[in-house]
């Protein structure tokens, strides 16, 4: 099967959050399974352009329109851990992908319907025939309209079309005449069965676009697939997935695991494996010793909790915080690697990171950090994730990948993962960490108590627990399967 992905995120070389991670994860999956995968992404001037293998400009000039008017694009190409990229670079006026950021600009809904156009138009131009063209989020669900309304009459007919939602928080609404810019007309889309905000009425929704137009639609989880089809997990958007419930599926994410390998890692200060989990301990005391936490005499013990996140109200902020107190009342040592797009929590944090700044026993790190995040993994003993609510998240796959044992709040892809020691419904091969049921201090408090405890009262148990965790399979075998049956199904189906 031939797939090309059109996506705002692929790691490493443009990563915000776990998207980053899925794109390339699932595309390498599918290319070690024989399928011929390509994407497509804006050309970011904040690209980490060391990771691109053999970038060039093809000989091609792109023409694509917008706002009525025909513009001039750059298409370059590139390797990305082994996969073949392209990237448009806008001759735009608004230098669209020249801000500095990946997201939060006030014309988002342009720079990524623009986007979208000028990666169809590419498609068309070049020749290229994919059987799929996979597209992920908000920025770009209107690829699906477009196909319909613009490729089809202009010949580019063969391909079905896939679609993920990540997270259905985003939906890139706006007035409806914005949707013109791009070519799309807003008489047409603006139904209640097509693409009209199902909340706001005079809104266009491009998520719900993605949902409609497209052949299949995806959600990153099982769990969190039952969720969104509620009022309350939708964002209103729980009667569009209602209408569309037959095409749409929940399909677990994994984890890379030649990026996420304690065994291989170079970013780690030594490499470790379930076989030999001593050097897990060599990376606690190196990256105590980086950050000032104490590790010495009776510290060297003290419990290590870790937690990497983009703080979002999603992820649980209030309890992210308090788990920072609660550790450090119950003799832990906390390591908190994140930061926020929201100014106030931003803030917020870093008050508490300067009321901690040279505390033996705290350490906020308020950055995006790739390699940090690494450390963090390795080096922790338990890893916090409260999350209000989790499509999938991987940090829980990871850190179990590292020897790190989660404590999470049962909700979307955390229930789906983590399955709680002390819960006799699991099956003894599933028990892999710590669950909590409510968006509470007390409820996190069970979780985390006990995580923080039997580190300390039972050691051997622990580094079972260890081993098990690491040598759990979250990889992306089984899920890239999943997508290639369900690319299949719609390839033997003629319509939407
Ligand atoms: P989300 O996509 O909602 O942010 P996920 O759990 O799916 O959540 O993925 C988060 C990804 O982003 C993980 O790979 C995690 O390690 C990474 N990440 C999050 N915050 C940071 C940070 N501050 N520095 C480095 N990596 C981070
Ligand atoms: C979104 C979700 C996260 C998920 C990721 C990758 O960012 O918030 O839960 O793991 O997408 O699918």
């Amino acid at each position: 099967i031939y797939v090309i992905h059109i996506a705002a995120e692929m790691a490493p070389v443009a990563k915000v959050g776990g998207l980053g991670d899925v794109l390339t994860g699932l595309s390498r999956s599918l290319q070690r399974k024989g399928h011929l995968v390509e994407a497509i992404l804006p050309k970011y001037d904040c690209m980490d352009y060391s990771r691109i293998v053999n970038l060039k400009e093809l000989d091609l000039e792109l023409h694509s329109t917008f706002d009525g008017q025909i513009h001039k694009n750059k298409v370059w190409c590139g390797i990305v851990e082994g996969l073949p990229v392209y990237f448009i670079e806008p001759l735009h006026p608004a230098k669209f992908f020249w801000r500095g950021q990946f997201y939060s600009e006030p014309d988002d809904f342009r720079r990524f319907t623009y986007f979208c156009r000028a990666a169809m138009e590419f498609i068309l131009q070049s020749g290229k025939r994919p059987d799929i063209i996979h597209s992920h989020d908000w920025q770009t669900a209107v690829v699906a309209p477009l196909y319909w309304d613009i490729y089809v009459p202009l010949g580019l007919d063969s391909a079905r079309l896939a679609f993920t939602c990540h997270n259905f928080e985003y939906q890139g609404a706006e007035n409806s005449g914005a949707i013109a810019a791009c070519g799309l007309s807003a008489r047409d889309l603006m139904r209640p069965d097509r693409m009209q905000d199902n909340s706001f009425h005079n809104k266009i929704n491009l998520l719900k676009g993605g949902i409609v137009f497209s052949n299949v639609v995806t959600t990153v989880s099982p769990t969190y697939a039952q969720e969104v089809l509620r009022p309350e997990g939708g964002k209103g958007l729980h009667g569009t997935l209602g209408v569309h419930s037959k095409k749409f599926f929940g399909v677990l994410n994994g984890i890379d695991e030649e990026v996420w390998d304690p065994s291989t890692d170079v970013l780690l200060d030594y490499q470790y494996s379930a076989e030999d989990i001593d050097g897990k301990f060599i990376n606690k005391q190196k990256l105590r010793e980086r950050l000032g936490l104490a590790s010495q005499g009776d510290d060297e013990k003290r419990p290590l909790v870790g937690c990497v996140t983009r703080l979002v109200p999603q992820k649980g902020v209030h309890l992210i915080r308090h788990s920072i107190y609660r550790t450090l009342e119950k003799g832990g040592q906390f390591i908190l690697l994140g930061s926020s797009p929201v100014p106030q929590i931003q803030h917020e944090f870093e008050d508490i990171a300067r009321q901690f700044e040279k505390h033996p026993q705290i350490r906020l790190v308020l950055k995006y950090d790739e390699a940090l995040s690494h450390s963090i993994y390795a080096a922790s003993d338990i890893f916090v994730i409260p999350s209000i609510f989790e499509p999938c998240g991987l940090t829980q796959m990871i850190s179990m990948r590292y020897g790190t044992i989660p404590v999470v709040r049962r909700t979307g892809g955390l229930a789906d993962s983590v399955f709680d020691v002390d819960d006799e419904r699991n099956p003894e091969e599933k028990k892999n960490g710590f669950v909590f049921d409510d968006p509470n201090e007390g409820s996190l408090n069970w979780g985390l108590d006990r995580a923080l405890d039997y580190y300390t009262q039972r050691p051997e148990w622990w580094q079972d627990l260890v081993k098990k965790a690491m040598l759990m399979d979250f990889t992306w075998d089984a899920s890239a399967d999943q997508y290639v049956e369900l690319y299949k199904q719609v390839l033997s189906k003629t319509k939407v």
